[in-house]
């Protein structure tokens, strides 16, 4: 396992629906690799945020596994999730998620002060991190003065700030034109290749797969990979 960050095995979920139970994931098992980026497709209602939140030690499910960096987290408290969460995962959302009234370095240093980063090391760390995503010009800049390529690329490095085995990011380019999303997934999914992390995106933009190395649909509730690459990395897009 020390190879694949996250692993479930034979999960279930169910809603209730007024006095009926849905049943969304049947027996759902996955893995990702570290360096591999997964895309999960598939049509609204079937459950892909429901599993990318049961991946990320969010929402319980109602049986399986749910393996972080070999560690069985299903049966931990509330606050042993948490802690798993804020030191083994990543989490970007379709829209950024930052806090209006914290500047964009402000946003990265929350995130390290809130998994005791140390202090001296966390203004080099801020500025690096937003080098990497090529925000550094806007440190001082508060989120309403971003636009929402930008604001994604601050949420895509407050992901990637406390250093996480597992990057989650559900419909990251959602709000995004064309050129901004191959963007950001680019930026995505160099970051997990260079730094080894295990990344999946959850996807109604056919312009990520081609950025991913599989692809994942969500079909009567398992995930089936595709047999058909859709493309390879463009290593070319910035
Ligand atoms: N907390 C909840 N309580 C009841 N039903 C829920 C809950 N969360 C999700 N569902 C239901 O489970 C199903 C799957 O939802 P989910 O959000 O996982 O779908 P999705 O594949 O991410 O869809 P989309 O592409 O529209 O984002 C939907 O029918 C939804 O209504
Ligand atoms: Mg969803």
């Amino acid at each position: 396992m020390g190879n694949f960050p996250l692993v479930l095995n034979q999960i279930n979920k169910s809603f209730n629906d007024g006095d009926k139970s849905i049943k969304i994931l049947k027996d759902l098992s996955f893995s990702v690799k570290k360096g591999e980026l997964a895309a999960v497709i598939g049509p609204s209602g079937s459950g892909k945020s429901t599993f990318l939140s049961i991946a990320g030690a969010l929402l319980t499910p109602d049986d399986g596994n749910i393996f972080i960096n070999g560690k069985d987290v299903s049966g931990l408290s509330d606050f042993q999730k948490a802690d798993v969460r804020l030191h083994s995962i990543g989490y970007i959302f379709q829209t950024s998620n930052l806090v209006p009234y914290l500047k964009v370095e402000e946003q990265l240093g929350l995130v390290l002060k809130m998994a005791n980063h140390n202090t001296e090391e966390k203004s080099d760390h801020v500025r690096i991190l937003l080098i990497s995503v090529g925000m550094e010009h806007r440190s001082s800049h508060y989120p309403h003065q971003l636009s929402g390529g930008e604001k994604q690329r601050v949420a895509i490095a407050r992901a990637f700030a406390n250093d996480p085995d597992i990057i989650l990011a559900d419909e990251p380019t959602a709000s995004l034109d064309s050129n901004r999303s191959a963007a950001i997934t680019g930026l995505i999914s160099r970051i997990v290749k260079k730094k080894n992390k295990a990344g999946i995106i959850v996807t109604h933009d056919e312009g990520v797969l081609p950025f991913c190395d599989r692809i994942y649909a969500m079909q009567d509730g398992q995930l089936l990979e595709q047999t058909t690459k859709r493309g390879t990395n463009n290593e070319s897009v910035q």
